[in-house]
């Protein structure tokens, strides 16, 4: 049996509001048509699949992630037809589709919530969560929302009960533990589904199954949201049938889950026994600081936790809800090449975030500015596609504004310069593909000096070994046998091809051929 496409595919997380405007929709707002537009550049680059945030109706409270209705394009994006085409394209391209599903709560606006909400009679009340106030009137329960972390009950005045929202008041939760809710989101799946989509990134999937007492969270954790608290067998169960109806399905249509725990081990277990999600993302990773022992861990921690039933990894630094890795990590260009050299070489599947090949900083966001209600701003400004005063993008200003420096980070600019972030990740990506152990090869940690992470993939006779220099000095790593006299395939600084020697540079990433060159 071959292995399914996602294990060996790079993965290309778009944003749509944020990655081109062609003048379709809301002006200043990307579409899908922008996404069209720009696959042959994601071709160039090299990536295998790419995964659309939310653009379904909406009216935006959270961006997309309230859906007002799971089968159809707002207009803002486009519609429909211009859905079916991306698709073709993509394909043709050969790069698969991944889209949101926004599984555990709906917008306001969603037509069953506005049948839940007109009567407690209706047919449609237990659609979502509705409870009684506590004994004092107020919220049922202690639990917190996550975006602006306040209760995470909203008073309905009209029936005097309380309904459930582990996100906005404006994101009301969907009641899974109803198998009417279970049989229509299945459908909404297989809407999707039939219109050829390769697979779904499911929103905090996790939190579908819950405790049907609704108990309060205990004191010692009561101030973290909901989110990150909700492990519950009932999830799993909910897991099981979705992994059924995708996997009745030809061409292996993936699920990969957010599964927001930030706990290594409680993701994998959302893997069930590959009866449940396809994938997670595991953002531990994502929150640990550029540090050698930090990542030395989560390396570890990762193994140990997804090895042993056989879970495939993914490995993500950045996306729509964090400050872009690059930010994170100080600033420096020199660190974010070396941070691409980590995420494009672990065993996994990488999720890259639009611009990050870019190296894109976070937009400078005025607090009067401000969109998003969780501040997650930054992360999501606009990619500029060239030079020009509206860098390729129809109106004159978009959402958001620009990251710094446009006029000459911008696609155009850094794909007319070799030496570009943008090339080293193009380059990346092929070596990558043509290396056997890097794709699908096993992984071991190396010892290394303070201040680096190696480890070694290998597949057959394809051995090839990663060093990363998380310090801003050189480093003698000429302990880490075979490295000094294997030949560098790639480095973040130096020319390939030369052998490795005794020191990394500052901020130096490396991957050395240290068995058959190249791979299979
Ligand atoms: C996770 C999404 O990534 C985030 O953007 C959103 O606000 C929440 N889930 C709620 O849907």
């Amino acid at each position: 049996m071959t292995d399914p496409w996602w294990k060996s595919a790079v993965a290309y997380q778009i944003y749509p509001r944020s990655f081109c405007d062609t003048g379709v929709g809301a002006e200043g707002v990307g579409d899908l048509g922008g996404i069209r537009r720009h696959l042959e550049h994601l071709a160039w680059l090299g990536v295998d699949a790419v995964w659309i945030s939310p653009f379904f109706p909406s009216p935006g409270f959270d961006y997309g992630y309230d859906v007002a209705d799971y089968c159809d394009v707002d207009p803002m994006f486009g519609d429909l037809d211009t859905f079916d085409a991306l698709v073709a394209d993509a394909h043709a391209l050969g790069i698969k589709v991944v889209i949101d599903w926004v599984p555990n709560h709906t917008s306001i606006d969603h037509p069953w919530f506005v049948a839940s909400r007109s009567s407690p009679e209706d047919p449609h009340r237990d659609w979502y969560v509705w409870r009684d106030p506590a004994a004092d009137g107020g919220p049922p329960n202690n639990w917190i929302e996550s975006l602006t972390m306040g209760p995470a009950w909203t008073f309905d005045d009209a029936s005097g009960q309380y309904y459930l929202h582990c996100f906005l008041p404006e994101q009301p939760d969907l009641n899974w533990a109803n198998p009417a809710v279970v049989s229509a989101m299945c459908d909404t799946l297989r809407f999707w589904l039939d219109r050829g989509v390769d697979g779904f990134r499911m929103d905090v999937v996790h939190l579908i199954g819950k405790d049907p007492s609704l108990a309060d969270d205990p004191a010692e954790v009561a101030g973290l949201p909901h989110v990150v608290l909700n492990d519950r067998s009932e999830t799993h169960a909910h897991l099981r049938t979705i992994r059924a109806l995708l996997d009745s399905y030809d061409g292996d249509r993936v699920s990969i889950g957010e599964v927001y725990l930030l706990d290594t081990e409680l993701v994998a277990e959302h893997y069930g026994n590959d009866d449940e999600l396809h994938m997670c993302f595991n953002f531990a990773p994502l929150h640990a600081p550029w540090d050698a022992a930090a990542w030395h861990e989560q390396i570890r921690v990762a193994a140990s936790a997804f090895d042993p039933r056989g879970a495939w990894p993914t490995w993500v630094l950045s996306n729509h809800d964090n400050p872009r890795h690059r930010s994170r990590y100080g600033g420096s260009e020199a660190r974010a090449r070396a941070a691409a050299v980590l995420l494009l070489t672990l065993r996994g599947t990488p999720f890259l975030y639009m611009g990050e090949e870019l190296g894109l900083l976070d937009a400078e966001v005025d607090p009067t500015q401000r969109r998003d209600p969780a501040g997650r701003d930054g992360c999501r400004g606009p990619i500029p596609w060239d030079g020009t005063p509206t860098h390729g993008w129809a109106g004159d200003s978009p959402w958001l504004p620009w990251p710094p420096d446009a006029a000459r980070r911008n696609v155009a600019n850094l794909r007319d310069d070799p030496t570009s972030i943008l090339h080293l990740y193009r380059r990346l990506i092929a070596i990558r593909r043509r290396t056997a152990a890097l794709v699908g090869g096993a992984s071991e940690l190396v010892d290394s000096p303070d201040g680096t992470v190696a480890f070694r993939r290998f597949d057959g006779d394809s051995s090839v070994t990663v060093l990363v220099n998380f310090l801003e000095r050189n480093v003698d790593v000429s302990s880490v046998a075979d490295v000094v006299d294997g030949t560098v395939l790639l480095s973040t600084i130096r020319p390939p091809g030369e052998p490795c020697g005794a020191v990394l540079e500052p901020d130096e990433a490396v991957i050395v051929a240290t068995g058959q060159p190249g791979g299979r």
